[in-house]
């Protein structure tokens, strides 16, 4: 059956911790999906995993929408999340509805957004009013990554008390749900006990209640040295290139194909 935002509510009332992973294709929405993980995040992050952009700030909103479609194709039961990419919603509320509505109109069920603060909350409120479903996404803002000024752990001290804040504006404007990232642990559990609607963290410690992964990080495929919150479950990367020297060698040395692949 479905997932729908409304279980997450009640699987945080219940205490039940739940994962979302990222997809961008409907091969890996489809093995996702059939894992049992109920919530699959089209990602901007394709931008740097998938399409070799350098950051999340260079991706577009028609080639968000291509992933989209794809997922949406090769998903089944999960919750689908379309994520907002830079320029798409901080231009206005009306592109921000526009474009929205594009990623439910592609089989999206939800987007989800960077940041707090006013301009946010305009945000949140015009699309929720709407009908669109929004997850927000507080802490390490990837697409505010020229203004941060790198991928550093946010909401150390002071900042704390501002990410509450503004975790608190979202939730009030309507969000549903938000993703927390790199932020400390102990600021993880407070706004996951004090703000009120299920939290996603990655990199947020323990507390939040739900957890958000890259795919190709915790499958071992991102090649380079890996976040800290990053755990890889597999290492892909590695089977995949020992598979591939194998083919090459078995074509050099003629043991690729023997009759057992070919046809009589
Ligand atoms: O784009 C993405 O993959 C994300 C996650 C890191 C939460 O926003």
């Amino acid at each position: 059956m479905t997932v729908t935002i409304h279980d997450l509510a009640q699987w945080r009332a219940r205490g039940q911790k739940f994962a979302m992973v990222t997809a961008y294709d409907a091969l890996s929405a489809r093995i996702v999906d059939d894992a049992g993980i109920p919530l699959i995040l089209v990602g901007d992050s394709v931008s740097n995993v998938l399409l070799g952009y350098a950051t999340t700030v260079q991706v577009t909103m028609d080639e968000m929408l291509h992933h989209a479609r794809a997922v949406a194709r090769g998903s089944r039961d999960a919750l689908l999340v379309g994520d907002l990419p830079f320029g798409s919603y901080q231009t206005s509320v009306e592109d921000a509805i526009r474009n929205a509505s594009e990623f439910l109109r592609v089989g999206m069920h939800c987007v989800k957004l960077e940041g707090g603060g006013q301009p946010s909350i305009d945000v949140v409120r015009a699309l929720v009013d709407r009908g669109i479903p929004v997850m927000g996404h507080l802490g390490l803002t990837p697409q505010s990554v020229n203004a941060l000024g790198g991928y550093k752990v946010q909401g150390r001290g002071d900042a704390g008390e501002q990410l509450l804040a503004d975790a608190h504006g979202l939730a009030e404007a309507g969000a549903f749900s938000m993703v927390l990232e790199c932020v400390p642990a102990e600021l993880g559990r407070r706004v996951t006990d004090e703000v009120g609607v299920p939290t996603n963290g990655i990199g947020a410690g323990p507390h939040t209640d739900g957890q958000v992964l890259v795919l190709h990080d915790l499958l071992g495929l991102t090649p380079g040295p890996s976040p800290r919150f990053v755990k890889r479950y597999a290492d892909l990367a590695s089977k995949m290139s020992d598979a591939l020297q194998l083919f090459a060698k078995e074509v050099a040395e003629g043991a690729y194909p023997t009759d057992a692949q070919s046809y009589r």
